[in-house]
C-alpha cells in the first residue's frame, strides 16, 4: 500500500497554568497507508483526541514531522505558512467530532455547503454538490432544517455530509459515535465504511466503541504516551 503521511517522533507536552509539564504524547510514530481505516484507541485522557488534532493540523507538537505525500510532491506539514496550512485542511482533510459543531442558525444543506464556500467554490456548485452528498447519507428530506430539528445520529450524517463536500483524501473522526446509542452507532460506522470504499478515503478515528474498532483494517493503542 502506499504511503499517504508519514508521522515521525511527534512529542507534546501540555503545561498547566500551575506551570508544571504533562508529557501526553512520546517520541509516537506512524505510517498511514493510502484507503486505511485506523482506529486510535485508548483509556480516557490517554491522548487520542491529542494525536489526532496533531495529525490534523488543528494543534502543533513540541517536535516531530508530519510529512504529507500529495502526488510526487512531499509537503513537511509543520513547516508551511498559514495560507498554505489553511489550504492543506480545506483542501485534503475532513473533521467530524463527537459533538458535531453543525452551525445552528444554518439549515442542513447550508452547513454540508459552507467548508467549499470557505474554500471558495462558487454558491451554485457547492450546492450541487451539498444535495448530492445529504442524498448520499439518506438526509435529503432534511435539506432545510437547522441542527437542533434533528436527532443526533441525523447531525451527525450531516456532519459526514460536511466533511465530504471538499473531496477530502483523510477523514479524521474524534468519537464520531461517542453520544450516539447502539444502532444510531451502528448506522454511523456502516456509513463511513462504505464511503471509505466508494471514495477512496482514508479514515482515522479516536474512539472507545467496540463497533468502530471491529471495523476498521487498522487498530493503534495509546498507551503510556506511546503507540502500540
Ligand atoms: N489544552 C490542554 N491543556 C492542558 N492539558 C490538556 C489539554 N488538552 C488535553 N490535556 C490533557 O492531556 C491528556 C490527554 O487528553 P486527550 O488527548 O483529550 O485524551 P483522550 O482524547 O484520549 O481522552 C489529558 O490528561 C488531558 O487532561
Ligand atoms: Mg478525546
Amino acid at each position: 500500500m502506499n504511503i499517504l503521511y508519514k508521522i515521525e517522533n511527534i512529542s507534546k507536552t501540555y503545561t498547566s497554568k500551575l506551570g508544571e509539564n504533562l508529557l501526553v504524547l512520546d517520541d509516537i510514530s506512524l505510517d498511514i497507508h493510502k484507503n486505511d481505516f485506523i482506529s486510535i484507541i485508548g483509556a480516557s485522557g490517554s491522548g487520542k483526541s491529542t494525536l489526532l488534532n496533531i495529525l490534523a493540523t488543528i494543534d502543533e507538537p513540541d517536535s516531530g514531522k508530519l510529512i504529507y505525500f500529495d502526488n510526487n510532491k512531499q509537503l513537511e506539514l509543520l513547516k508551511l505558512n498559514d495560507k498554505e496550512i489553511s489550504q492543506q485542511r480545506n483542501t485534503k482533510f475532513g473533521f467530524i467530532f463527537q459533538f458535531h459543531y453543525l452551525l445552528p442558525e444554518f439549515t442542513a444543506l447550508e452547513n454540508v455547503m459552507m467548508p467549499a464556500i470557505i474554500a471558495g467554490a462558487k454558491k451554485e456548485t457547492s450546492k450541487q454538490k451539498a444535495e448530492a452528498l445529504l442524498d448520499r447519507v439518506d438526509m435529503t428530506n432534511r435539506a432545510t432544517h437547522k441542527p437542533d430539528e434533528m436527532s443526533g445520529g441525523e447531525q451527525q450524517r450531516i456532519s459526514i455530509a460536511r466533511s465530504l463536500i471538499n473531496e477530502p483524501e483523510i477523514i479524521f473522526a474524534d468519537e464520531p459515535t461517542g453520544n450516539l446509542d447502539e444502532l444510531n452507532s451502528k448506522n454511523i460506522v456502516n456509513l463511513l465504511k462504505e464511503l471509505q470504499s466508494e471514495k477512496q478515503l482514508t479514515i482515522i478515528t479516536a474512539t472507545h466503541s467496540q463497533e468502530i474498532a471491529q471495523n476498521s483494517k487498522t487498530i493503534y493503542t495509546i498507551k503510556d504516551k506511546k503507540l502500540v
